[in-house]
């Protein structure tokens, strides 16, 4: 028995920041940002809009998607690193919001990465035989962490995601994964403040350690490294080349990033889902948004192999193949 996806959903807000307005704030260009990542614009949360909020919209649709009614919902993961508070956990709103009065949850935190750890622990619930469903959202709020006077990061990020229902399959789902953590890479992408290490203070704020900061270039090489590796062995893991991959949904972190993984892994152009353009990096939103976004154009079709891969900060990285369908 394999947990497999029956529902799939992506949320992405309404308001959008482009190149163009980030011209007006920071010393960049619209070239620049595209020639070296591939982002053309973010989209960015209301005033009034939490992660919660978008990550209600996310559930209320996979919901109507799905045969189940809130109150048979069992599981609800939430993946982010932008709650809406220390406690309660996202995942709590997100229950009481949908009336899921049956289920039990928590937020998972694991960066970029998220969503594919978040698949991999709902799986094994379901795979245990004592769950017969869960709900798995993947999302960020990153423009609530972002320096907009630091132009190294703000044009990186938006905001967004996106989730899916895991239900028992005999014949469809996840097949294989492997996920990795390397803690030493911890301080390449970090938000120093704000955390019991270094609480809130008024200096914190002054210094902007309560925003992320990144040391770009080692990321970008880790990332590269991290993503191809860990692609190549469950492929090889599975006796899979390239070749017999449908689609590949990588983490939209730099197109450059997942140009380099899908050359290393022999996965041809036409074959990779590259949606960084229109939302750049939403941590882990981006995969979950690939994925609804494939099945709605009609690329992702139930038997297709999928490939998932990722990296993000911890460092945390992983990959996971899915035969799709339920
Ligand atoms: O999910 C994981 C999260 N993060 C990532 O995956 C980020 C991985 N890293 C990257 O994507 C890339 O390293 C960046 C996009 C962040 C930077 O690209 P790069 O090709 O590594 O550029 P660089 O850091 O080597 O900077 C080249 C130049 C520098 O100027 P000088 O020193 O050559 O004069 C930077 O100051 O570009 C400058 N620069 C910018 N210029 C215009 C840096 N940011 C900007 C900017 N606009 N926004």
């Amino acid at each position: 028995m394999k947990a497999s996806i029956s529902s799939t959903s992506h949320y992405a807000p309404e308001k959008t920041l482009t190149n163009q307005d980030l011209e007006k704030i920071i010393d960049t260009t619209d070239e620049w940002i595209k020639t070296r990542t591939g982002i053309e614009k973010r989209h960015i949360i209301g005033e009034n809009e939490a992660t919660s909020d978008m990550a209600t919209n996310i559930a209320l649709d996979l919901l109507k998607k799905s045969k189940l009614d809130a109150k048979q919902i069992e599981l609800i993961i939430v993946c982010t690193v932008t709650p809406d508070h220390f406690a309660p956990s996202t995942a709590a709103l997100v229950q009481n919001n949908i009336g899921a009065s049956k289920a039990w949850g928590y937020d998972l935190s694991a960066a970029c990465t998220g969503f594919l750890y978040g698949l991999e622990t709902g799986a094994k619930f379901i795979e245990s035989g004592k769950y017969n469903n869960a709900m798995i959202i993947g999302l960020d709020s990153m423009s609530t962490i972002m320096d907009y006077q630091d132009r190294n990061v703000c044009v990186l990020f938006g905001d967004g995601g996106g989730g899916a229902i895991l239900e028992k399959s005999n014949r469809y789902g996840i097949i294989d994964s492997l996920l990795r953590m390397d803690g030493s890479g911890g301080k390449f992408l970090i938000v120093p403040g704000g955390g019991s290490r270094m609480p809130t203070t008024s200096k914190t704020i002054e210094n902007r350690e309560h925003f992320l900061k990144q040391d770009g270039k080692t990321i970008f090489k880790f990332a590269v490294k991290g993503m191809a590796d860990v692609s190549e062995e469950i492929l090889r893991k599975n006796n899979l080349s390239g070749d017999d991959i449908d689609l590949f949904i990588p983490h939209q972190a730099n197109k450059r990033i997942i140009d380099a993984a899908a050359k290393r892994c022999g996965i041809s152009q036409d074959k990779v889902v590259i949606n960084i353009n229109e939302y750049g990096n939403t941590t882990a939103g981006t995969i979950p948004i690939a994925i609804n976004e494939s099945v709605i154009s009609g690329r992702l079709c139930r038997g297709d192999i999928l490939l998932l891969a990722a990296f993000g900060a911890g460092f945390t990285w992983g990959s996971m193949i899915i035969r799709w369908g339920n």
